[in-house]
């Protein structure tokens, strides 16, 4: 992660080397005329890297993440993924981009006729994985996020945690390269956030790269990852980085 133009300067805790995974250049967002949810964001994630994307409700961290998953385009500026500007990608290789992202809406947006066990399995069925493997894979995650008792539940019958786990097992079932989580830990206790963030952390070991976003300031604290603020549509740049925005 790094602000531009105070890339690459060293902060006091290590960081993530490799190449830039996500960057965002100048990218401004407005949803009605005068009114801007992003202002002049320049932004690089790199390869491996795990950040907090933070800041007040209403500060554009939605937003944020719609521009990396390319449910919408900036209103300036540009968004380059994997190395690619997405703005020059034909549509089939928009598809292979989107393939490699495991996502966490807000909302979970699961399937409702679907159970618990079923919506989990999707981007595996999807995939052509075999059933044998769907079903221990499937099984083991969801025991892991503490859904053993619910596997044949439908999302209506489960509670806004027990929706966000299942939501989560969901996004990082296919191993995505990618993961983008809004506020994945907003419905769960603080034990709960920890475990969960315990998964995350792995799935960053193993080399995903993951953007968490939230407003639960205690969490940010608790894990110590870098983190990008946002206030008002603006990235402002933490910790580990503080000093090179001070300098910059
Ligand atoms: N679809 C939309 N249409 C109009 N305004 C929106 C829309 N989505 C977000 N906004 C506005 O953009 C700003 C940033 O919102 P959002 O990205 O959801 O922030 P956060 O996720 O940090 O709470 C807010 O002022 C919000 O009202
Ligand atoms: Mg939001």
């Amino acid at each position: 992660m790094s602000a531009a133009p105070a890339a690459r300067v060293p902060g006091p805790t290590p960081r993530a080397g490799g190449d830039p995974l996500i960057r965002l250049f100048h990218v401004s967002k407005s949803y009605a005329a005068g009114q801007f949810a992003l202002r002049d964001v320049s932004v690089e994630i790199k390869k491996g890297e795990l950040v907090f994307l933070t800041g007040p409700s209403g500060a554009g961290k939605t937003t944020l993440l719609r521009m990396i998953y390319l449910a919408e385009r900036p209103t300036r500026g540009t968004v380059s993924l994997f190395d690619q500007d997405v703005a020059q990608l034909p549509r089939d290789a928009l598809a292979n981009l989107r393939r490699k992202i495991g996502i966490v809406f807000q909302d979970f947006r699961l399937v409702d006729h679907l159970s618990a066990f079923d919506n989990v399995a999707l981007p595996l069925r999807v995939a052509g994985v075999d059933e044998v493997r769907v079903k221990a894979h499937v099984t083991e995650l969801l025991e892991w996020v503490g859904l053993a008792d619910h596997l044949e539940a439908k999302p209506a019958t489960l509670s806004g945690g027990q929706k966000q786990r299942m939501a989560i097992a969901r996004a990082v079932i296919a191993g995505p390269s990618l993961l983008l989580a809004d506020e994945p830990t907003g419905n769960v206790d603080d034990a709960m956030a920890d475990r969960l963030m315990r998964l995350f952390e792995e799935m960053n070991r193993l080399g995903t790269t993951l953007v968490l976003a939230t407003h639960n300031e205690a969490l940010v604290a608790r894990r110590g990852h870098p983190r990008l603020h946002l206030d008002n549509g603006r990235i402002v740049v933490e910790s580990p980085l503080a000093r090179a925005v001070a300098a910059s």
